[in-house]
This record gives C-alpha cells, sequence and structure tokens, in this order.
C-alpha cells in the first residue's frame, strides 16, 4: 500500500475526509504535469515536430491505460472531457436528444447527483420524454423498483454505480441485462465508483459510462466519456471548431473520427498527459486492494461512531466509502466548521443531491485508501466534544 510520503498534501497536518469530492495528488501526478510544462510544451497537431509528437503520443497512451483501466474493446470509445458533468451532458446532448422520441421515458434513481439529473430533465423539456423515478427505501435502490418502472416506452436507464451521498452501490451488470432484455440502454455514472472499485464495461455491458480523473488521483479538468463504438457512431458532437473537422465549407462539414470528433479545441493537455500517473498509481495498489482498506476503514469509522450515542448515522449498510451522520440539533454546516476548526475535512448539506434518500442536509465523511485509522481517531475524538460542539453552534 502506498503511504503519505506520495501525498504532498499529506504533509499539511490536515485530516482530510473530502474524498467524495476531489482527492489527494501523488507526486508523480504532480511531476508529470510539470513535465509536460518544463520540457515538451505544444500543442497537439498531429503532425507537425518533434515535441508536438510527443504530446500526442502521451495523450494517446493515457487514452490506451483509460482503455485498458475499465476494459474497453477499443481505444477510440475513449472521450476526453472537463468532468463527469459535462460527460454526461454530452451524452445527453449529443446522443439521446436525437436517439429519443416524444413520448419515450428514462428512469433515474431520485438520489442521483444533479449532474445526472438535470441533463436528463432539461432533454425531457426539449422532447417531451417523460423522466420516471426509482425511491432508495433505506438509502438503497432495490433492482424490482427499477423492473416495476419499466414500460414499453422505456428507453433509457440513467443511474450511478455508487452515489455520492449514502454510497449506494448498484449491481451494474444485473441492471444491463434486464436493461437489454428489453432494448433500453444503460448510461452510468461512474464518477463515485471508478476511484473505489474494478470497472469492467465489457462484462457489465454498460452502453455509456463518464467519470472525472480528479476523484481518482488525478488532476482536475479531465473527465472520461466512454460509449460502444456503434452509439459513439451515431453521436453527434457537442461542441465545434479546431480539431473536430476534415473538411468544411458552407454548406458540408465532414468530421474526423472518433474520437477526435468529440474533442474540439486545445484538449486539457498537461492534466490528461498527468492523468496517466495516476491511473499507473492506482494500477500499482490494485483496485481490488483499495476497495479492502476503505471497506476495513468504513468498518472501524461505523464502529466508533457507534459508540459515541448522540450520534445518528444514516447509511451504515452501504458499500461506497461515505459515511452520513448528523448530531441531534446541530446544523450539519455547524458541525463541518466545528471539524474544521480541529483540521478535519468533510462536507456538510445535501451534496449535489437535492430528491432522494437525503433529503436532510448531512455531514458526509468521504474516505480513500490513503486515509488511516489514526485519522479516524482523530475525528471520533473531535466528535466526542459534545459539548464544545454545542457551544460552537451557539446552543
Ligand atoms: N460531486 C462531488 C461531491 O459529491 C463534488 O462532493
Amino acid at each position: 500500500m502506498k503511504d503519505k510520503n506520495d501525498f504532498p498534501m499529506k504533509d499539511k497536518n490536515i485530516v482530510y475526509f473530502d474524498n467524495a469530492a476531489t482527492t489527494f495528488k501523488p507526486y508523480r501526478v504532480i511531476n508529470k504535469i510539470n513535465e509536460y510544462y518544463l520540457d515538451y510544451n505544444a500543442n497537439s497537431h498531429r503532425g507537425d515536430y518533434d515535441i508536438s509528437f510527443k504530446v500526442d503520443d502521451e495523450i494517446d497512451y493515457t487514452r490506451d491505460l483509460v482503455k485498458m483501466f475499465i476494459n474497453a474493446k477499443r481505444k477510440d470509445e475513449i472521450i476526453f472531457t472537463k468532468n463527469t458533468t459535462e460527460s454526461l451532458n454530452i451524452i445527453a446532448f449529443g446522443f439521446f436528444l436525437n436517439y429519443l422520441n416524444d413520448g419515450d421515458e428514462i428512469i433515474l434513481s431520485s438520489s442521483e447527483h444533479a449532474s445526472n439529473i438535470l441533463p436528463w430533465l432539461i432533454l425531457s423539456a426539449k422532447k417531451k420524454i417523460k423522466i420516471v423515478f426509482v425511491d432508495s427505501k433505506d438509502e438503497k435502490l432495490n433492482i424490482e423498483d427499477i423492473k416495476e418502472k419499466i414500460t414499453s416506452k422505456t428507453r433509457l436507464i440513467s443511474i450511478a454505480e455508487i452515489t455520492n451521498v449514502s454510497g449506494d452501490k448498484r449491481d451494474i451488470k444485473t441492471i444491463c441485462k434486464l436493461a437489454h432484455k428489453c432494448g433500453i440502454l444503460v448510461v452510468v455514472d461512474a464518477a463515485q465508483s471508478a476511484p473505489h472499485i474494478k470497472i469492467d464495461v465489457q462484462d457489465t455491458g454498460v452502453d455509456f459510462i463518464a467519470f472525472s480523473a480528479h476523484k481518482m488521483c488525478g488532476p482536475t479538468g479531465v473527465g472520461v466519456l466512454y460509449g460502444k463504438m456503434e452509439l459513439l457512431k451515431k453521436m453527434v458532437p457537442y461542441t465545434f471548431g479546431g480539431g473536430m473537422n476534415e473538411n468544411y465549407n458552407e454548406e458540408h462539414l465532414e468530421l474526423v473520427e472518433i474520437p477526435y470528433r468529440f474533442e474540439s479545441g486545445t484538449p486539457n493537455i498537461a492534466d490528461i498527459i498527468g492523468f496517466s500517473e495516476a491511473i499507473k498509481f492506482l494500477n500499482e495498489i490494485g483496485m481490488d486492494t483499495i476497495e479492502r482498506k476503505e471497506k476495513y476503514l468504513r468498518k472501524y469509522l461505523i464502529d466508533e461512531l457507534e459508540k459515541i450515542p448522540y450520534i445518528k448515522i444514516y447509511n451504515k449498510n452501504n458499500e461506497g466509502s461515505t459515511v452520513i451522520i448528523n448530531i441531534d440539533g446541530i446544523m450539519s454546516g455547524d458541525l463541518g466548521l466545528y471539524l474544521n476548526t480541529k483540521g478535519i475535512c468533510v462536507r456538510s448539506g445535501k451534496h449535489c443531491a437535492k430528491m432522494g434518500d437525503n433529503k436532510e442536509d448531512t455531514v458526509r465523511i468521504s474516505l480513500y485508501f490513503y486515509n488511516t485509522y489514526e485519522e479516524i481517531d482523530i475525528l471520533i475524538d473531535a466528535l466526542k466534544n459534545k459539548q464544545e460542539i454545542y457551544n460552537f453552534a451557539g446552543i
């Protein structure tokens, strides 16, 4: 297991439990980004001069690593975007806007992040599409409930593999089997799963997935959109400009091949290149090891939280790496600010998911493999200061 020496931010005397928002970056990712700016700062033109060839090679290499990381069949099924949100928007408006017809239905779970709800709501207004929500009971989505919502008009299920608040883990392979039997496509928001568990798009059979580099030790500003090639061939670009056209005049636009037609303009070169080191880093640790380590950390955290009688834990039985809590009578924002005074970083509020089981504001403790039992002890000690917390909140 990699240790704290891999991460400059682990040296800062803070206890970081907001990993579902973004993760720390190891030195090797930062160094790789610097290497680009120091040694071969050029644009990617696909063929002009040596340092530009080098840029193309490095971006291509990252694409290869991502392909292997999610076990895609082909490298050109990997499109670089800005983040998960942008990937989901491209899927919605580049593919589904044309694919869906008036009267069609989309199934979403109500505990999705806003990025997997809002694009579909906007699209539903443009096309008279019906959005059907499946509710999660006790923070867990039941596949039987999805089954019940499927009708002859259902064309798409769009769902997070692991939700960003309660950490509900969904069985994507079973959902895909169920959906495909009925001719329904499946989009997966993998923002909170790709950093934590093995993704295998060929095994699950998922049609599109989206995730972000910055939640998995990579740089900010890089997202991934994966789609099956036969679907990407039907997708239209979401942005138009340099690098995505072969030829054009007033009447005709000829697009370059996939994936480049979906990556117009200068890409986020430095960060895409830096992302390669994040993937190699995670591969060296192993996604199974990461999943196991986080499971143990989460169990320890829950066991310790349960010893504090005034803490309410909302999602004990879920499998993601988040734990959401509250203290009776204390606003989650106040508890977050109190923990900040102890050098502990958590997120409070609704966490961009406003429709599902997270109707209450909560404090979210989100773990990553580099967290330690000692850091959990620091959090638990802080939470044990009941009177201090109430005083801080002015109660
Ligand atoms: N989506 C990120 C989170 O859940 C920002 O915190």
